[in-house]
């Protein structure tokens, strides 16, 4: 018979890249209620520690690593530093991405080209394969891609994006083929809009009227016509890197309002 523990985590060891905000500070939330150890990792040390500071006051266990993830050299220290910790990493969530720029495809340059891939690329290949390392080693784990529904359909004006997002999919069908032998589960979240800090930039630098024009636009395009909370990523994060996903690798699990099923709702 089902046994609802395999949905808990405790004890497993965590790494949350981008568990500073959004997304991933709301996916270390409950990995932390439902018993893991945390480590959050991003750039800005200062919100770093109000995360792991929340975490400890409910209760949990957190670890504070500031890294940039886009260069190798600090991708081993965030393994090396979660190692000399717990000795162990159950849990991989590549979450951390950028957009950090509107350009077209006439003339998106080769700055903003490297500024996406070295984070959203490179460091989620780099990442997951120095964590793959150690849970070869230790018997298996669970690796977890957040790419984006940008990564299925392109959105216009970020290309670099919606191609960075395109190759995640592949790194995690890529790993997980590759892995599936050494009991590591690889699978990819995808999101839709949702509210955070880098969904609200694009409203941020427009007047009020064209922000409301914008997201009644997306809203047209929205099943469930409104943005998502970062809270409703965490339930599908917390299955893929609990046992109870354990027959489950290489695929997908779309979170969108159902944006995918309704690009032609606004025609
Ligand atoms: N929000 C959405 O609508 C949406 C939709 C689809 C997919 N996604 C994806 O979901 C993930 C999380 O996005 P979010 O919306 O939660 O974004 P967010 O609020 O902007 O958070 C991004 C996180 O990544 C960290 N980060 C950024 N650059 C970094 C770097 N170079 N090295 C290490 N950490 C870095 C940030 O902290 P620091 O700035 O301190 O480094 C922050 O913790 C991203 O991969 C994004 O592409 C989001």
């Amino acid at each position: 018979m089902f046994d609802l523990s395999t949905f808990s985590l405790k004890d497993k060891v965590a790494i949350v890249t981008g568990g500073s905000r959004g997304i991933g500070q709301a996916i270390a939330y409950g990995f932390a209620k439902a018993g893991a150890k945390v480590a959050v990792t991003s750039r800005k040390a200062q919100d770093l520690e109000a995360t792991a500071a929340e975490i400890k006051a409910f209760g949990g266990e957190a670890l504070v690593i500031p890294a940039h993830l886009g260069k190798a050299e600090e991708i081993k220290k965030v393994v090396d530093t979660v190692m000399a910790k717990y000795g162990r990493i159950d849990i991989l969530v590549n979450n951390a991405g950028a957009s950090p720029a509107i350009a077209s495809v006439l003339d998106s340059d080769e700055r903003l080209w490297d500024t996406i891939m070295n984070l959203n690329l490179k460091g989620v290949y780099f990442m997951s394969q120095a964590v793959a390392n150690v849970m070869k080693k230790q018997g298996g784990g669970k690796i977890i891609n957040v790419a984006s529904v940008d990564g299925f359909n392109p959105e216009p004006f970020v290309s670099v994006y919606s191609i960075s997002k395109a190759g995640v999919r592949m790194i995690t069908r890529s790993f997980a083929m590759e892995l599936a032998k050494d009991n590591i589960q690889v699978n990819t979240i995808a999101p839709g809009p949702i509210s955070t800090k880098m969904m609200n930039s694009h409203w941020e630098h427009l007047s009020p009227e064209e922000a409301k024009k914008q997201k009644d636009e997306l809203c047209k395009m929205l099943p469930t016509c409104r943005i998502g909370e970062p809270d409703e990523i965490a339930g599908a994060a917390i299955y893929l890197a609990s046992n109870a996903s354990s027959y489950t690798t290489g695929t997908e699990i779309i979170i969108d309002g159902g944006l995918l099923l309704g690009m032609h709702l606004s025609a």
